[in-house]
């Protein structure tokens, strides 16, 4: 299929693409380079655009015969959404409305979306299901609910076919080594710890480390970008067979502390990680761990890679490329 992959420079949307070059699809890149990086378009063809430009996606949509996107392109800080909400709508929901409205315009009728954890806010039970309230708690986490509902009323009126990726905390790296994770700033917890291992943060700060859990800091549900890239494979396979429409979490469904991570981190990379204990930050749910059997079940996919092979992989590509690789390579 020839696919469009929106934010097909960006982290987990440049492992998506390789994924689905090796499968034989034909991605085309649509990025503004706003936080993608260009070193990262390696596969398949790149169109740079911002997704404000609404006839810009359409032309690019008809010029590569577009038969399916995958849609990652978006602002993605929480913290940042909540001082910054406008841009939050504007460039996650708004953006978004552009693009649906270029695919019903130019005939393509299959997305998967990148939705996200956050949509569930606070949980009420665990492991979260598909299921359970969606009652998120962030303007990035209602962006991406206020999306979802756009997707299930274009279903119903214009007959798009979509599935939205619930992502639980994406990391590690390409297994290979072409890819990994650069954001700037970095928030994410396990880049966070092994940039403190090499020395470029000090202290590690721990926010909270007084939940009920184990060893009081929180527990999260870690999915290998890889994985969640051979999912968008499936994804697509799925809807082509006409498959119905739906949210879908992509976890593991097993929880890891940050407290094991630093560990963890501290072992692999025989470095003693100095930490801060903080204060618990405002809606960190103690524990945040995904039921993702619908998405096995229907898209038969299944994570390959665990906990050790998400450290060993995001921790080789971090001490290779050093503070960043440079836009230009
Ligand atoms: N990283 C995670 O753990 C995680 C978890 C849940 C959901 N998500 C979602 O997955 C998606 C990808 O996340 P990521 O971590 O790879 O982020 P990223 O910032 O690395 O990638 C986003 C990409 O979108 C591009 N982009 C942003 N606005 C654009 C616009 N208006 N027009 C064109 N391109 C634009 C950026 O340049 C970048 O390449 C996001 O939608 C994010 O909300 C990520």
């Amino acid at each position: 299929m020839r696919i469009l992959i929106t934010g097909g420079a960006g982290y987990i949307g440049s492992h998506t693409v390789k994924a689905l070059a090796a499968e034989g699809h034909e991605p085309v890149v649509f990025d503004n380079f706003s936080t993608g990086h260009r070193w990262a378009a390696q596969w398949g063809r790149v169109e740079e655009g911002d997704l404000a430009d609404r006839e810009r996606i359409r032309s690019v949509l008809d010029k590569h015969c577009i038969e399916a996107v995958v849609h990652l392109a978006g602002s993605a800080y929480v913290g940042e959404s909540v001082s910054n909400p406008a841009w939050y709508y504007r460039n996650n929901f708004v953006n978004t409305l552009n693009l649906l409205e270029a695919m019903i315009a130019a005939e393509v009728k299959r997305i998967i979306f990148s939705s996200s954890c956050t949509v569930y806010g606070i949980p009420e039970t665990l492991p979260i299901r598909e299921a359970a309230k969606v009652d998120p708690i962030s303007p990035y986490g209602e962006s991406k609910r206020f999306i979802e509902r756009m997707l299930h009323w274009f279903e119903k009126a214009y007959g798009l076919q979509w599935l939205a990726f619930r992502y639980f905390n994406a990391a590690g790296a390409d297994p290979d080594g072409d890819l990994g994770e650069q954001h700037e700033p970095e928030t994410h917890l396990i880049p966070l710890v092994i940039l403190a291992a090499l020395g470029k943060i000090f202290p590690f700060r721990i926010f909270g480390v007084d939940y009920e859990t184990p060893d009081g800091t929180p527990i999260r549900d870690f999915i290998h970008v890889s994985d969640l890239a051979q999912a968008h494979v499936a994804g697509l396979r799925f809807l082509s067979g006409q498959g119905a429409s739906m949210p879908l979490n992509l976890a593991t469904g097993s929880g890891e502390s940050v407290g094991s991570i630093i560990r963890a981190v501290e072992r692999l990379s025989g470095r003693e990680i100095a930490v801060q204990p903080c204060p618990r930050r405002a809606g960190d749910p103690a524990v945040l761990i995904a039921d993702a059997s619908r998405a096995s079940q229907l898209l038969n996919w299944h994570p390959r890679y665990g906990i050790d092979t998400i450290l060993e992989t995001a921790l080789r590509w971090h001490s290779r490329n050093g503070g960043g690789k440079p836009d230009s390579s």
